[in-house]
């Protein structure tokens, strides 16, 4: 949680304009719930120094950083004043040699790097080293974003190159085709930066952003590299392009837990569509990226909030519902193109849940809401608490319907009777389940994204397609292609749906036994090829199925898992590399006492 300047000013960003927020976030009482980074993105630098690579900020936008001496420029004044207010400390760069406003800022721009073209070579490409040393053990920062502009938009044939202002790096990533991107390339950069950073903060206390806009196959290696990973291109303060990159993180749950987080970019409340005159807007786009554990990074000029934001941002219910320790984030329990209900597990107490109910569209909607959607059992009572108003619902059985007004989330706290006794269903801790192979041999963007009107390009062209590679990941409750979970005819309200040739993690903490009805989906592109389940506990195999193939019943897996630290499921074909996407079912997964 924090704040970014990008959102609110981008690159006309000033030491006064961070250190104003700063403050307000101090006084305000936003720090003490939790916002802590003060992240200052694109536009600090001034140049690189050539006689050794030294990075130099803008001192005419951070005075305090001009120091003087052989560094000439520090940041150490500012990220002191702010480690003094109890905050941390943010900063930004590229993985290649440019920024983003160095590929797309037009000519206006404020605070593009100056001087000779090697000088305007801010980024950390051949200096991540010299520069993560500087910005974390010299300046003391506790936070980088680190965007892929530079390895991706100075193409020998780009404009910016042919007229001689930068230098060619051919792209590493095709925003278009994963086919046409070095994914291998591109995650050995972010890990170097990953292996410098833990080598310059042997305390590990540090948060490293991964902007690579979930191209790149970010989905199978961010959360292994970075702390937080952008699933998609950046949010614009417009409700359609809100939910294309809601969509892109929504559902992934899988892939989040703690210590790395999907990131659906930051919150652009208070401004155009979620302004103060767009309250209903600004509180969906708010409880949504609660729901999902997203980063909450303020992106407003906090100096000018109106009460009603600043009341957003401070709803202490919904932080702690985003930063509840056993970080699960949201699952899609049911979902339309108007109409979706996810559901959020606490830590403290498997009883405890948050459901939200979304309305996307422009018409009102009545929604069911029922017993099942939160696992509950349906003949006894559930209780919702309004996590907005605060008020209680009366307790209903079975299911409650509710009036949503468009573009209207209504967040509820809920407290029921679980439907698994002794037990909890993998599906409803996805935060200890990590799909460390998650069988996706040629990665496609997800289908299934709102398709806005480009910010940039406004109706030009075919309009922009989906981009994030998540299609055919693993899933909470559904297949890894959003379809209902079933094996032989069986359906299974809950579980993970998954490809074969995979392995998901998972972590114990003193449960006793697993239990499974494996098989695999019905769904399955490829009805050819049986697959085999194992379970592992700390690498000694503990249970097997037989090989079944499509239509076959699905079979029961159980091992007693009492004493073990780490689970892997195991689902394994006997075509080699999955390209035919067997899709597998551990159907009712559950750990149980
Ligand atoms: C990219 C990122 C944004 C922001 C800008 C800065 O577009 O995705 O979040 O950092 O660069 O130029």
């Amino acid at each position: 949680m924090g704040w970014s300047s990008w959102n609110a000013f981008g690159t006309d960003v000033t030491e006064a304009r961070v250190l104003d927020s700063a403050n307000t976030i101090v006084a305000s009482g936003l720090a003490a719930k939790g916002y802590l980074y003060i992240n200052i993105d694109d536009g600090w630098w001034l140049k690189r120094r050539q006689s050794d690579g030294r990075m130099q900020v803008r001192t005419a936008i951070f005075p305090s950083a001009a120091t003087g001496g052989p560094d000439e420029s520090s940041f150490r004044p500012f990220t002191d004043q702010i480690h003094r207010m109890g905050l941390k400390a943010g900063i930004y760069s590229d993985l290649g040699r440019n920024s983003c406003s160095q590929a797309y800022g037009g000519p206006g721009t404020p605070n593009l790097p100056e001087g000779t073209l090697a000088e305007r070579e801010v980024g950390l490409y051949g200096h991540a080293e010299k520069d993560l040393k500087l910005y974390f053990e010299d300046w003391g920062f506790d936070f980088i974003k680190v965007d892929g502009c530079g390895v991706r938009a100075f193409a020998p044939d780009s404009a910016k190159v042919k007229d001689g202002q930068y230098q060619a790096l051919v792209p590493l990533i095709d925003f278009q085709s994963v086919n046409r991107t070095d994914v291998t390339e591109i995650k050995a950069l972010y890990t170097e930066v990953a292996d410098h950073l833990k080598h310059y903060n042997p305390d590990g206390d540090y948060v490293f952003s991964i902007c690579a806009w979930g191209s790149a196959d970010v989905r199978s290696w961010a959360k292994n590299v970075g702390n937080l990973s952008r699933t998609s291109d950046d949010i614009t303060p417009s409700w359609g392009r809100m939910l294309t990159n809601f969509d892109s993180a929504a559902t992934r749950a899988l892939y989040a837990h703690p210590g790395s987080w999907n990131d659906p970019d930051m919150l652009f409340v208070g401004h155009g569509d979620f302004d103060e005159n767009h309250l209903t807007e600004a509180k969906s786009h708010f409880a949504l990226w609660a729901m999902i554990s997203a980063p909450l990074i303020i992106g407003y000029d906090l100096r000018k909030a109106p009460p009603e934001l600043m009341e957003i941002f401070g709803n202490s219910d919904l932080i702690a519902l985003n930063q509840d320790p056993s970080g699960h984030q949201a699952v899609l329990a049911y979902e339309t193109d108007d109409v979706q209900i996810f559901v959020k597990s606490r830590g403290d107490d498997p009883a405890r849940k948050a459901v939200a109910i979304f309305n996307r569209g422009t018409a009102p909607q009545d929604v069911i809401l029922t017993a099942d959607h939160l696992k509950y059992m349906a003949a006894d009572d559930v209780h919702l608490v309004d996590l907005w108003t605060k008020a209680a619902l009366p307790a209903f059985k079975g299911e409650v319907k509710l009036r949503v007004e468009p573009r209207q989330t209504l967040i509820f706290d809920a407290h029921g009777t679980r439907t698994l006794k002794g037990g909890i269903y993998l599906s409803e801790i996805p935060g200890r389940v990590n799909p460390a192979v998650d069988g996706v041999v040629t990665p496609q963007a997800d289908p299934f994204i709102h398709r806005a009107v480009s910010p940039w390009a406004g109706s030009r062209g075919r309009g922009d397609l989906p981009m994030y590679a998540g299609w055919g990941g693993a899933q909470a409750d559904a297949t890894p292609f959003g379809r209902s979970l079933q094996i032989g005819g069986k359906p299974f309200a809950s579980g993970i749906g998954i490809l074969a040739n995979s392995r998901l993690e998972v972590r114990l903490k003193d449960e006793r036994r697993i239990t499974a009805s494996v098989g695999v989906d019905d769904s399955t592109l490829d009805t050819a090829t049986p697959v085999t389940f194992y379970v592992y506990g700390d690498g000694k195999l503990l249970a097997q199925s037989s090989a079944l193939g499509f239509g076959s019943a699905p079979e029961t897996l159980s091992a007693d898992v009492a004493g073990y630290k780490l689970l892997e499921l195991v689902a394994r074909s006997t075509a080699p590399g999955n390209a035919e996407r067997t899709v597998v079912t551990w159907g009712n997964a559950a750990l149980s006492n």
